[in-house]
């Protein structure tokens, strides 16, 4: 497969283990790079209801949790599952080519 114009390649699938994200930055967007149950997916880095990373969260199946007030977020959708968030963040296609990890942020 060709990964076409505009994928950014951001890791490779060797730098990850399950439940394990890599921050990272692309088009001055903070965004980070997750792997949960063998799938991988690019979200914003800061969570929806105050401006704290999702880094400092965890990974839960294919949910990530905020540590600041444990609100959860779908990794797929970016909505959130519970309170006190009631935004979404957001999502960002992700594609894999051998072992490279592409994503695009239009
Ligand atoms: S800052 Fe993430 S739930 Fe409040």
């Amino acid at each position: 497969m060709n990964v076409e114009a505009g994928w950014t390649a951001v890791a490779t699938t060797d730098e990850l283990h399950d439940a394990t994200m890599k921050p990272f930055e692309l088009d001055g967007r903070r965004l980070l790079l997750v792997r949960a149950e063998g799938r991988y997916f690019v979200i914003d880095e800061m969570c929806s209801h105050e401006d704290y990373s999702l880094a400092l969260g965890c990974i839960k199946g294919t949910r990530i949790k905020c540590s600041l007030h444990g609100s959860y977020f779908d990794l797929a959708s970016g909505q959130p599952l519970d309170e006190p968030a009631d935004e979404a963040i957001r999502t960002f296609p992700v594609r894999t080519d051998g072992g490279t990890i592409y994503t695009r942020v239009d």
